[in-house]
């Protein structure tokens, strides 16, 4: 499959703000380090409000038009209703509001923002996102478990302790969904192929697998109370842009399925690659160095001018990161002009 954006936007037409993520004060100073291209709240005590969670305003300068995208919703904490208030953003501008998957730290906003969209803008979502995840973190120093043997015996490791994580995330529930939109008159999209946005700018649709190492390990489908499956996050929705002259700016959510597919999946549905950027949420919390490093050497070869970790990015990927002239550090109301 491929989308053609080779129209592609013209560079300094794109901004990305952030609604919400996990850290609200940072002392890092990007203005000058990335000549105005980064901008973040210069504050030891921020207006906003974080947590754990992802939400970001993608804003489209087409001549006199701005199309307005939202990517996530963040957590159920409700902080991209307070932090879009403080920020002055009008839900009513969007045109668009993609899910980039059923976790809870980003559709947890959602109940809240539907009543506030304009009648006629579209959900866009997979058939997964109402799915039921659990995650099972073994302790320290003990392999992950395969989905075959957490379906015999679960049980067995729950009683004798052998999970750091035991966690089942809330379900977003369906009905709940489609009654708001029904109610707003809004549109909802299900659907696992790329959708092209506007001139320029596409969904990932299912990412393609090229390293299985990638993947975010720990997730799983309950297909039944006993049953696990292995959750690929195959179907998390992530974003690509194309600036002329510039390269593909890639937009994730969570990063599930790994950055490194995420951008060679871009690379392969656009035919564009060259990477310009790479922000949001790029899920190495659990990760070993060496796989970080792998990751890492993989970006620093492309060698964007742009990767900002955020969200779920993890403290060890954003130190090895930062050794590459491109990377800081993502904070609510960090604002990127490209
Ligand atoms: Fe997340």
């Amino acid at each position: 499959m491929s989308i053609d954006i080779s129209d592609g936007i013209e560079s300094g037409n794109l901004t990305i703000k952030v609604l919400t993520t996990n850290t609200s004060i940072s002392t890092l100073l990007t203005d000058e380090k990335f000549e105005g291209k980064i901008i973040q709240p210069h504050t030891n005590g921020s207006k906003y409000l974080a947590e754990h969670g992802l939400a970001m305003s993608i804003e489209i300068q087409q001549g006199e038009e701005i199309k307005k995208y939202l990517l996530d919703a963040g957590g159920p904490r409700n902080s991209i209703i307070m932090n879009a208030e403080a920020m002055g953003i009008d839900f009513k501008d969007y045109n668009k509001l993609i899910l980039s998957h059923g976790h809870v730290d980003h559709y947890g906003g959602l109940m809240n923002v539907l009543p506030k969209l304009k009648e006629g803008c579209e959900l866009i979502l997979t058939p997964n996102s109402y799915n039921q995840n659990i995650i099972l973190v073994p302790k320290s120093g003990q392999a992950f478990y395969s989905p075959e043997v957490l379906t015999e015996k679960f049980r067995d490791l729950q009683k004798e302790n052998k999970f750091i994580y035991n966690i089942k995330l809330p379900s977003m529930n369906k009905s709940i969904i489609e009654n708001l939109v029904d109610q707003n008159n809004l549109k909802i999209i299900e659907i696992n192929t790329p959708i092209k946005l506007t001139s320029g700018i596409t969904t990932s649709g299912e990412i393609e697998i090229f390293d299985e190492k990638e993947l975010t390990k720990g997730f799983y489908l309950m297909k039944s109370r006993k049953e696990f499956e292995k959750n690929t996050f195959r179907d998390e929705i992530s974003i690509y842009i194309n600036i002329k002259e510039k390269g593909l700016v890639v937009i994730t959510g969570c990063g599930h399925t790994g950055i490194v597919n995420i951008i060679k999946h871009g690379q392969k549905l656009t035919g564009i690659n060259k990477i310009y950027a790479v922000i949001g949420g790029f899920h190495k919390e659990w990760e070993k160095t060496e796989a970080i490093e792998d990751s890492v050497r993989f970006i620093e070869g492309l060698n964007p001018e742009i990767t900002c970790g955020m969200h779920c990015t993890g403290f060890e990927f954003n130190k090895i990161m930062s050794r590459h002239p491109s990377h800081t550090f993502g904070i609510v109301g960090t604002e990127f002009h490209l």
